[in-house]
């Protein structure tokens, strides 16, 4: 069948070559996009005078029923169709004749798709946040819950300081928090209209943009119309946006991971969130938080393929462009389903406080405590490590841990401790008194809770 663009050419395409130009496939799922911001465009048209009333009438109400036919699933998205916005014009004209070929007046598949885009992403911004909202509070009701308990931090990988449980998981909540900053920032860059941009040059029409921005729930348009067609910006803002994310969801996931393993036992997901193996009966395997770890690799594809894409593009639109969509689908689908998963495989997740209490006695998590201590007695902090490095050393050798080291044995290494030294390495007590802003002490994760309330 020949193209609506017969005319310089046939329009009929080589089947291949047409396979190669088509994104029906991918592009049917802006058709709420498409026909919201054709309907503003039939609005703005007549409120202009360069159609009828009627024939806006007309024209709007056969999308708002074309709408709904898609919708309800009357109406197929013909996969023969070159985009979404040729079939929407193609059902319009079949539907209401002449009127349905007025509505590309002024207007060009450039701006149109560019439109599309941003309101598609709009819409996703603020499903994205409300996942991110969700997930946040998953990780605050379970510090909460689990707020006291002790469990070791590390560096390195390396039992390093006791820390809460509650402070080391707030600190992905925290990540979070800051995603949805970077969302809404994406978002305000996002909601500039480009439509009436036109294919590249604006129109000899006389449009008003702002006029049909507004219809959109827009306030302002971009201000170089080849700017407008051309700028892809937000999409990479959002891929970026949505790297980070997965970034966060992977370091999460390869901490559950671990936790949930043998070695550590510090998690146990739930079985609903777990999978077994097809030949060891014994296995409970951590796949989904293996999943979002893995998805991570692919949505940074996304945002590197769509670079690459742009690079090198003359302005202003170029075909390659439509090569935005896939990826940056992907890695919003891939994001979305990872978010909803996530929340409540820790919302159900068991903390094993047992174990992580057991696992914070070991590697002398309270070495610093003890030289804190010593400093605290009017050692300087340096010569205080040192001593305190000692004692630790003594105790592999001798097989103690610091707190059931004899006091005759501490005295070796330093005259100033006294009997009020167990009392300070007493885990329970270096976690509490790191009552710095922002430490693990108890007072200081009630503030991160009560901080992180506005985002749940
Ligand atoms: N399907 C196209 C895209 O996604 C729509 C814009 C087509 N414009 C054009 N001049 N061929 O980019």
């Amino acid at each position: 069948m020949a193209k609506m663009w017969a005319g310089r050419t046939a329009g009929e395409v080589n089947s291949l070559a047409d396979s190669l130009n088509s994104s029906i496939g991918f592009d049917c799922r802006l058709y709420r996009q498409d026909i919201t911001g054709s309907m503003a465009h039939a609005a703005m048209l007549s409120n202009q005078g360069i159609i009828t009333l009627d024939e806006a009438d007309c024209i709007i109400s056969a999308l708002k029923q074309i709408y709904q036919d898609i919708e309800t699933g009357k109406l197929e998205i013909d996969p023969k169709a070159e985009d979404i916005h040729m079939f929407v014009e193609q059902v319009l004209t079949e539907r209401i004749g002449d009127a349905g070929k007025k509505l590309h007046t002024a207007r060009s598949r450039n701006d149109q798709v560019a439109l599309d885009m941003r309101l598609y992403l709009r819409d996703f911004s603020d499903e994205l946040t409300e996942l991110l909202k969700a997930l946040i509070k998953a990780i605050r009701d379970k510090a909460q819950q689990n707020k006291e308990v002790i469990m070791p931090g590390y560096t390195h990988l390396q039992h390093a300081q006791p820390v809460l449980f509650s402070h080391y998981i707030l600190a992905y909540a925290m990540m979070f928090t800051r995603d949805i900053g970077r969302v809404a920032d994406c978002r305000k860059r996002l909601i500039v209209s480009p439509i009436g941009s036109c294919a590249l040059a604006g129109t000899t029409y006389n449009t008003d943009r702002l006029f049909e921005a507004r219809q959109l729930g827009f306030d302002e348009i971009c201000l170089n119309s080849m700017d407008g067609v051309s700028d892809r910006d937000f999409c990479v803002e959002m891929l970026s946006a949505l790297s980070l994310i997965m970034m966060h969801l992977s370091r999460l996931s390869e901490e559950l991971i671990l936790w949930s393993s043998q070695e550590f036992g510090f998690v146990e997901m739930s079985d609903d969130f777990s999978t077994g193996s097809s030949i060891m009966p014994q296995k409970k395997n951590p796949d989904m938080a293996e999943l979002c770890r893995g998805k991570t690799g692919r949505v940074y594809g996304d945002l590197m393929g769509l670079l690459t894409t742009l690079k090198g593009l003359p302005l202003a639109y170029n075909k390659d462009m439509q090569e935005d969509k896939e990826g940056l689908f992907d890695a919003c689908d891939t994001v979305s389903l990872c978010l909803r998963v996530c929340a409540p495989m820790i919302e159900s997740m068991k903390v094993n406080a047992e174990a992580m209490q057991q696992a914070a006695k070991k590697g002398f998590m309270n070495a610093t405590d003890l030289a804190d201590y010593l400093v605290l007695k009017g050692l300087p902090f340096r010569d205080a490590y040192k001593v305190s490095g000692s004692v630790v050393s003594h105790c592999i050798r001798t097989g103690h841990i610091l707190e059931d080291l004899p006091l005759e044995d501490y005295r070796k290494f330093s005259e100033l401790i006294e009997n009020d030294v167990y009392q300070a390495i007493y885990l329970g007590n270096c976690v509490k008194r790191r009552i710095s802003a922002g430490g693990t002490s108890v007072e200081s994760v009630e503030e991160q809770l009560a901080y992180l309330e506005e985002f749940a």
